[in-house]
């Protein structure tokens, strides 16, 4: 009998599990959308390490930087342009698994290999934010991933 092996995916999802309450307690009691996600982009980056977490925001036909930890990124995105600006335009999840296979990466960082984006919505629907987490190694994101993702933004739209 070989003892109770976890899978990476349980792993995964565990950590994911004990972020969330961090994360509601983090954003529930600051009034500041950007206060909080910039707290959510840490939270994401000490549980999970991720080479870039952050957040755009969107500005009119363009996503504009906000809160996130890495290496310094590019400003401002068009709609439809790159991962982000396809994730807002449709309004949808994408997951990326390799970036030089996405037509119209944004290449901010040359190490970015693979890439995960969560629209965060208003009360209406509308996009008002993307969540953007890039990995240096290929196939970081999966469909666990975009679950719980989903998840912290849907708790964002009401704190952010
Ligand atoms: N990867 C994004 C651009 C933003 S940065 O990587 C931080 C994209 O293609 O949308």
């Amino acid at each position: 009998m070989v003892g109770k092996l976890m899978t990476v995916e349980g792993r995964q999802a565990e950590k994911y599990e004990r972020l969330l309450p961090q994360i509601e307690a983090l954003v529930a009691t600051e009034a500041d959308p950007m206060a909080n996600l910039a707290n959510t982009a840490a939270a994401l980056r000490q549980t999970f390490g991720f080479f870039w977490i952050g957040f755009y925001r969107v500005d009119g036909d363009e996503l504009v930087l906000g809160p996130f930890q890495g290496p310094v990124a590019c400003t401002r995105i068009d709609k439809n342009k790159g991962v982000c600006g396809s994730a807002w335009a449709q309004n949808n999840t994408l997951i990326v698994p390799d970036v030089d296979q996405f037509p119209g990466h944004i290449a901010c960082a040359s190490a970015s290999r693979s890439e995960i984006v969560v629209p965060i919505r208003d009360a209406q629907g509308e996009v008002k934010y993307v969540l953007d987490i890039d990995s240096d190694q290929l196939n970081s994101f999966d469909e666990e991933d975009k679950r719980h993702l989903e998840r912290i933004a849907r708790l964002l739209s009401k704190y952010a």
